[in-house]
């Protein structure tokens, strides 16, 4: 299995990334730099984790070790929902640069691609990517979701593949340590038994899963341990009889989008949000 997908602009996303939302300061710089240090290559970003000027001091150090060059590394930000009129984007995008210590994000994409601030489509709000691909200029390279055993993705999986557009998971391992959700998948019988058989941990199966779909993914952790096991994913791979168990698995939306679904939001129900997809 290839440590990478090659995307529609022709560029390489490596096929595991360090998540870093709800790292805290102070352990996430080091979860950043134990990652690269173990091999990883893509560090996903948000201005709205709170966290970005300490990832840019680890990336920094990391340069300036001589560990890796910042072309080795395929760096992603969001540009966060509070930002999509295009006379916000410069700015937005400036203070994610200031703070990762950056001239660019993505891997070797220009510093501002000037169809950025023209892309009023939220990506990352994916049930309405099919409406979206008509109302930019340039077609989306990689669509950020929720996916994870727990919630395949499946129509938007399908979608994807046809119009050759990257999967990337967040939250793969179904994020175990959100306090503000019930979350099961790495407690899921299916996976624990899958993981039994194969002398693998049930993350470790969780995010073969992902991989095995063509999905990059994207799992947090700031313990050294657990993002050396999370990187070690290539050199083994689950047979078609046990992967045809995950369609057994209950689908859960876990990250149901709270924060967006509000009487003033132009999403008031999350049936609204999620095109019915809760
Ligand atoms: P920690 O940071 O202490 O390792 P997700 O990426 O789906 O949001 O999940 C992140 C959560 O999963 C964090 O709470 C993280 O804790 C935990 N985690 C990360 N890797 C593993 C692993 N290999 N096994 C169990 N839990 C893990």
């Amino acid at each position: 299995m290839a440590k990478h997908f090659v995307l529609n602009t022709g560029a390489k996303i490596p096929s595991v990334g360090l998540g870093t939302w709800q790292s805290d300061p102070g352990v996430v710089g080091n979860a950043v730099y134990a990652a690269v240090k173990a091999g990883y290559r893509h560090i996903d970003c948000a201005s709205a984790y709170n966290n970005e000027k300490e990832v840019g001091l680890a990336l920094k150090k990391l340069f300036e070790e001589g560990v890796v060059k910042r072309e080795d590394l395929f760096i992603t930000s969001k540009l966060w929902c509070d930002h999509h009129a295009p006379e916000d984007v410069p700015e937005a995008l400036d203070a994610t640069l200031n703070d990762l210590q950056l001239e660019f994000i993505g891997h070797s994409e220009p510093r501002r691609d000037p169809a950025l601030a023209n892309l009023k489509a939220t990506y990352h709000l994916t049930s309405h990517l099919p409406g979206q691909q008509w109302r930019t200029r340039v077609p989306p390279a990689v669509d950020q979701v929720e996916c994870h055993p727990g919630w395949q993705q499946m129509k938007l999986h399908n979608f994807c593949q046809s119009t050759g557009i990257h999967l990337s998971a967040y939250s793969p391992l179904g994020s175990p340590g959100s306090t503000f959700m019930n979350s099961n998948v790495l407690k899921e019988p299916i996976i624990i038994s899958i993981a039994e058989k194969l002398g693998k941990t049930p993350a470790q199966v969780a995010l073969r899963w992902n991989i095995q779909m063509g999905h990059s993914v994207l799992p947090k952790s700031v313990s050294e341990e657990r993002i050396k096991q999370n990187l070690d994913v290539y050199d083994w791979s689950i047979p078609e009889d046990l992967l045809a168990k995950f369609s057994e698995i209950k689908q859960v939306r876990l990250l149901r989008g709270n924060f967006i679904v509000n009487p003033q939001s132009v999403y008031k129900t999350h049936e609204e949000l999620w095109d019915g997809e809760i």
